[in-house]
């Protein structure tokens, strides 16, 4: 779905830093479950987003905790949430007036999940330690399944041909606002 790839530079630096990867990722686990309860609190009267939806958040929850259960035995503490400014820079992105606030959404989501499953798959590829690097891959497989979940809701919920134009769009900004983001050692 993603438009652009990630800098080669950043899967080292992942890498290097994974406790602060962890961390991270641990709060993108979070906010995805919490964006998926909140497409079922704006849509729900919306069946296929709600059941879809509402398995989207255990699974991200499975992943948190997932996560959060190796930051533990690595004797780190989850530390509150620093924010992230790559989504939000995307979510600025979404139109306010409905059905575009519902397509973008679900897009948005879509970018995010699809940008992530890049990165996972990159620290995986980057990882010395086996153990994590195959957990890594195993997280990437099913965030590229979440990515075309979203952009399937999307074309379900509105005409698809001005979805995939949409999603041209919205993957053009993300590709450009993925880039003007320092390489950290965190997932986005
Ligand atoms: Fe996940
Ligand atoms: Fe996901």
């Amino acid at each position: 779905v993603i438009a652009s790839r990630t800098d080669p530079r950043w899967a080292a630096q992942a890498a290097a830093g994974i406790d602060g990867v962890l961390e991270d990722h641990a709060h993108c686990e979070r906010k995805a479950a919490a964006t998926a309860l909140s497409l079922v609190a704006a849509y729900p009267e919306r069946e296929r987003l709600v059941r879809a939806m509402s398995a989207l958040a255990l699974e991200e929850i499975a992943h948190f905790r997932a996560v959060h259960e190796r930051l533990c035995r690595r004797g780190r503490a989850l530390g509150r949430d620093p924010g992230d400014p790559y989504a939000q820079s995307l979510r600025r992105l979404v139109r306010a007036d409905e059905p575009e606030r519902l397509t973008d959404r679900l897009l948005v989501a879509g970018l995010i999940e699809s940008r992530s499953c890049e990165r996972l798959g990159l620290l995986a590829a980057a990882l010395a330690d086996p153990e994590l690097a195959a957990f890594y891959a195993s997280l990437a497989r099913v965030e590229a399944g979440h990515a075309e979940l979203f952009v399937s809701l999307a074309r379900e919920y509105a005409d698809p041909g001005c979805v995939d134009a949409r999603l041209a769009e919205l993957a053009a900004a993300e590709a450009e606002i993925a880039a003007g983001l320092p390489l950290e050692p965190r997932i986005h």
